[in-house]
């Protein structure tokens, strides 16, 4: 496995697979690995014959009141993960060559950025987007794949590659889950024993929402009202939302009559956790 963290050797890495004619794949992670990754990078690993993972906490999604320095780093073991996965190529730059000074230029994908957490963390998407086409460039594969427990992020992603005719395709993967149903996430960690039990809550939430849904309830105000009186009978959490959009638009709806998407975030002391599970119902009228 290499483990490289210069630009241009990283890209001449990912072009001499595809010369030799092999399908690539790029997983693309802040590190801190995880059971959820883990499925991604198997994921690559059965449809691809090259796989990189890059590893970069990105600054340019973190707010000013957001705290990069408590992100989880453990780089030691997510290359010893790597390796044991089948990896060929960890990309590890500095913030500095990503960022260099004087970077002037952002991708701004407008709409989708502005919905759900894109509220609550103005600019964040920005940052994703940027860094992942940045990242799409430096590693320029077939296919990248991204998980569906960042359901606006995967969208937003999925867009960005669509309007600025990035040649990679996008694989959505399940979101993995803990046994109690709490989703897998590099900020689980943070959670004190107490908070790592209620936290189980929201996608016990979200299950039962989605069983009201296929048995016939469509109001999204009472399902809606229904998951915050659950998350709050859980104990003391900040929602930040609990809104049922479309799964394309990401567009609130009032009704369930199209495919539709549960999602949520909330604040457990200090840690952000979201969780979404979709809901097809058949289209009415
Ligand atoms: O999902 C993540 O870990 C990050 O948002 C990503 C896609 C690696 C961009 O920094």
């Amino acid at each position: 496995m290499l483990k490289l963290t210069a630009i241009e050797t990283s890209r001449q890495a990912v072009w001499a697979a595809r010369q030799k004619g092999q399908q690539s794949g790029l997983v693309p992670t802040m590190g801190a690995l995880h059971e959820g990754h883990y499925s991604l990078i198997r994921e690559a690993r059965a449809r691809c014959d090259f796989v990189a993972v890059s590893v970069f906490v990105n600054p340019a999604q973190f707010g000013p009141n957001e705290d990069i320095t408590a992100y989880p780093r453990t780089e030691a073991a997510d290359l010893a993960a790597c390796e044991s996965l089948g990896v060929d190529l960890v990309f590890v730059p500095a913030v500095e060559s990503i960022f260099p000074p004087n970077t002037l230029t952002n991708v701004v994908v407008s709409g989708l950025t502005e919905r759900l957490c894109g509220l609550r963390r103005p600019g964040h998407f920005t940052g994703v987007a940027t860094v992942v086409a940045k990242l799409f460039h430096i590693l320029p594969t077939d296919v990248a794949f991204f998980g569906e427990k960042d359901y606006q992020q995967l969208q937003i992603v999925k867009r960005m590659v669509r309007d600025l005719d990035i040649p990679i395709d996008i694989v959505a993967c399940p979101t993995i889950r803990e046994p109690d149903g709490l989703a897998m996430s590099s900020r689980n960690v943070l959670l004190s024993t107490d908070e790592r039990q209620r936290a189980a809550s929201l996608s016990h939430a979200l299950f039962r929402t989605r069983d009201r849904v296929l048995g016939g309830e469509r109001d999204v105000a009472t399902l809606t009202a229904a998951i915050r009186d659950e998350i709050k009978a859980a104990g003391p959490f900040d929602v930040d939302y609990v809104e049922i959009v479309d799964d394309q638009s990401l567009e609130p709806l009032t009704t369930i009559d199209r495919s539709a998407r549960i999602c949520l975030a909330a604040r457990i002391g200090t840690v952000h956790l979201i969780d979404n599970i979709g809901v097809d119902v058949p289209p009415t009228g």
